[in-house]
């Protein structure tokens, strides 16, 4: 997809882009070894639940996801000289919000998708009860999970941390505003200038998709006892990269292939959804991508050699084809 370039802004070349491809797969796919077990374990450990709901939760949370929310927990940690065993729970944790959140975007009241992560959706393979009540359990148990895993002194801080990425002003908030838009229950933005509509999307997108991505960086920071200098950065790069997945997210709705991304693709323009490539262009919207990966990568220099897989990521994550 976009090209891809160093922290100076130099274009990389296309075998750069490649090795990068390859760095960020090994990377990932260290991730999913380690976390996918672990949230196998966490549906099999919750007692009493009836047998259809256990089998929804499982094949929402356990379908191949890119895990890019644990990577996060888990490379923030390891930037701040923290370990990844003390990181999952948070990992595990931001996980299960974000799965919750897919099953229940998807819902015929929502988006009404029938593919996601490659598979049908939740509600298409059980039924939209089911998928309601799957999501509802997915959110509990990632706050029983932190509640249960992080010691016991930090306990309260990332759970409220986590409520607040997920809730009305964050995740539920933006979802809400991004239907309201949609759907025409507040002024349409077709009108305003350009500007003033990627303001306004942009703030959707911080509090839908950035919120969460900002809240894995923070509570993998919280299990390693970062200091403020380093939690400010991790900070800094979560707001970049938040946007930059986002744009990335919308560019492959436009251009992007079903089998790739593993979902209906071209349904933002069938909505007639307000969106980065719609408001500034193809080309506008890769370049603010790659600006942004570059702003994101910057943020955590000061962290040095162990950020390297968020620099890596944050490269990867406008280059990527799913
Ligand atoms: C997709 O997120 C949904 C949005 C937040 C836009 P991802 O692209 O991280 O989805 P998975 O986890 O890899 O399926
Ligand atoms: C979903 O946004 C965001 C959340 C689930 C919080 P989208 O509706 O744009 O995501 P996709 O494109 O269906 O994955
Ligand atoms: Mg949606
Ligand atoms: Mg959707
Ligand atoms: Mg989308």
């Amino acid at each position: 997809m976009a090209s891809c370039q160093t922290a100076d802004g130099v274009a990389l070349g296309v075998g750069a882009v490649a090795a990068l491809e390859t760095d960020v797969t090994v990377s990932l796919d260290r991730v999913k070894s380690f976390i996918e077990p672990r949230l196998d374990a966490a549906i099999a450990d919750s007692p009493d639940g009836a047998a259809r709901l256990l089998e929804s939760m499982r094949y929402a949370l356990l379908a191949p996801g890119k895990r890019l929310r644990p990577a996060l927990a888990i490379w923030a940690a390891s930037s701040c000289g923290g370990h990844w065993e003390a990181a999952a729970p948070a990992a595990i944790a931001v996980e299960m919000v974000h799965a919750y959140s897919l099953v229940h975007d998807d819902l015929p009241a929502m988006d009404d998708d029938d593919l996601r992560r490659g598979r049908p959706t939740c509600h298409r393979a059980f039924d939209e009860a089911t998928a309601i009540l799957c999501g509802d359990a997915l959110l509990a148990l990632a706050f029983e999970t932190l509640a249960e895993g992080l010691p016991a002194d930090v306990a309260g801080q990332g759970c409220l941390m986590l409520a607040r990425a997920a809730g009305g002003s964050a995740l539920v908030g933006g979802q809400a505003d991004d239907l309201a838009a949609e759907r025409g229950w507040i002024t349409p933005m077709t009108t305003a200038s350009t500007d003033e509509q990627v303001a306004w999307l942009e703030r959707i997108h911080r509090r839908k998709t950035g919120a969460l991505f900002s809240a894995a960086l923070e509570l993998g920071a919280l299990s390693a006892g970062a200091t403020p200098e380093q939690r400010h950065a991790l900070a800094s790069y979560g707001r970049s990269f938040g946007l930059a997945f986002q744009i990335a997210d919308d560019l492959l709705d436009a251009e992007g292939t079903e089998a790739a991304v593993g979902k209906r693709v071209g349904k933002d323009a069938d909505r007639g959804k307000l969106t980065y490539p719609t408001i500034i262009g193809v080309e506008a919207s890769r370049a603010r991508g790659t600006a942004l990966a570059i702003e994101a990568a910057a943020a955590v220099a000061s962290l040095g050699e162990p950020a390297t897989e968020l620099t890596r990521l944050a490269h990867w994550i406008v280059s990527r084809n799913h």
